[in-house]
């Protein structure tokens, strides 16, 4: 694996010219008192390094003559790592993670100059740690203090997004078999659960099973776990899981594992009982040639733009078949008036975030094409919401529909000739 990473801070040397690129590790969270959340590394941080401590910052200067790559760590302390565990140290940072030089955190400020001096640009994300955004502009404006005696180092900061996103847009083999793990494990899950919803258990029950499941296999949530019944499946992010089920709801559950940092996402809507009424299948019925239609629009050369077009049309025309939305279909879309039921994107990218780096779109015109390596979830849905003041605005939608929320979610994998659906392991027909 390390040979990997350096193939990555290669890959982005490559790119960075004669620039100096600093990434920053995340930030710890409290999450209360002085208990913390659990750790998770900076994604860029990760990918270009596989460290995964706090309180570190990594340089990438193409231009050194030998520390092309330096770390900076939190260095061995017996006591601390008796309360918080291993810290791979400054040794370890060269042997264990391929660093060329390595200091204590401590002595960033220090060492930081040499490298930045001889780079003419800094390649840094001003990111969520507002203190060190603040370091890296002292140090600029230190160095370009004295700029004129040198001739020497960086005149811009720039952001890496548009040189990171690109690389971790298209995934590895390595990358592509921890989704393939964490897709497997959240195929388990999903499946386990429709085996035991029933009338009268409780979302916070199915929850509790699907995330067994994760952490039986070494994994963890990729995102907090939507278990959706009935009118809460309206709500896009729900996550309270706390409502008894009932005969004639529909559950939606939206639940992905992450696996080695790599994430799937996955969403199923089933009913609770066992049939569907009329009307939760009459849009059942509609999300899912949605997301078939989508799906086939996921192949190499076909816009982000055709992709999402095609889920819209798919639903707005269906909306308009069941009376739910009145008009001529393509003045609706113009129009935007399938946002009142359908009011967020039919996909993202998918990797080490779930929603996951890489561009969309490039300006107003040009569109981001799908390109074998990518990975990204197709997930249309309808939610008729139950709010009463919605429903004054709307009179025209029959109560029957109102709390109907559905939505379909598969993780796709672009390959050469179409795609992969990679959590085909879990029926979408019930
Ligand atoms: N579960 C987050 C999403 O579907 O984007
Ligand atoms: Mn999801
Ligand atoms: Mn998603």
């Amino acid at each position: 694996m390390q040979s990997e990473y350096r193939q990555r801070r290669e890959q982005l040397m490559s790119k960075i010219g004669n620039g100096v690129a600093i990434f920053r590790s995340a930030p710890t969270a409290v999450m209360h008192n002085d208990v913390e959340y659990n750790y998770r590394q900076d994604s860029n941080f990760f990918y270009l390094t596989g460290f995964n401590e706090a309180n570190a910052v990594a340089v990438i200067a193409p231009q050194h003559p030998e520390h092309k790559f330096v770390l900076f760590v939190q260095p061995k302390d017996r006591d601390k790592e008796i309360w918080s565990g291993y810290r791979v140290g400054v040794e370890g940072a060269k042997e264990e993670f391929g660093a060329d030089a390595a200091y204590p955190i401590a002595e960033l400020d220090e060492q930081l100059p040499q490298y930045l001096e001889q780079g003419d640009r800094i390649y840094y994300h001003m990111g969520r740690d507002r203190a060190f955004n603040e370091t890296i502009i002292k140090h600029w404006q230190k160095s370009l203090s004295t700029y004129h005696k040198r001739g020497t180092g960086p005149i811009a900061i720039e952001d890496p997004a548009p040189i990171t996103y690109g690389m971790r847009l298209i995934k590895s083999a390595t990358e592509l078999e921890l989704i393939r793990k964490a897709v497997e494990i959240s195929v388990k899950a999903h499946n386990l659960a429709r085996e035991i919803t029933a009338p009268g258990r409780y979302e916070y029950e199915i929850q509790a099973e699907i995330e067994h499941i994760f952490q039986l296999q070494g994994g963890v949530p990729a995102y907090p776990s939507i278990v959706a019944s009935g009118y809460n499946a309206c709500i896009l992010h729900y996550v309270e899981n706390n409502c008894q089920m009932q005969d004639e709801e529909l559950l939606l559950i939206d639940a992905g594992c992450s696996y080695g940092y790599y994430n799937a996402d996955i969403t199923r809507t089933f009913p609770v009982g066992d049939n569907f009424t009329p009307e939760q299948r009459a849009i059942y019925d509609i999300v899912l040639e949605a997301q078939l239609q989508a799906i086939a629009q996921v192949k190499p050369g076909n816009t982000f733009k055709q992709f999402h077009d095609t889920a819209v049309k798919v639903i707005t025309t269906g909306l308009v078949d069941l009376g739910l939305l009145s008009g001529e279909v393509d003045k609706l879309i113009e129009e935007e008036k399938y946002k009142a039921f359908y009011m967020h994107g039919t996909g993202h990218w998918l990797g080490l975030d779930v929603h996951d780096a890489g561009m969309y779109r490039f300006g107003e015109e040009t569109w981001q094409t799908f390109q074998p390596g990518q990975v990204i979830t197709v997930e249309p849905g309808i939610y008729i919401t139950p709010d009463i003041k919605a429903a004054e605005e709307q009179p025209e939608i029959d109560n029957m529909w109102r709390g109907i929320g559905i939505r379909i979610e598969d993780d796709v994998l672009v390959t050469e000739n179409g795609n992969e659906v990679l959590t085909a392991g879990v029926p979408k027909l019930p």
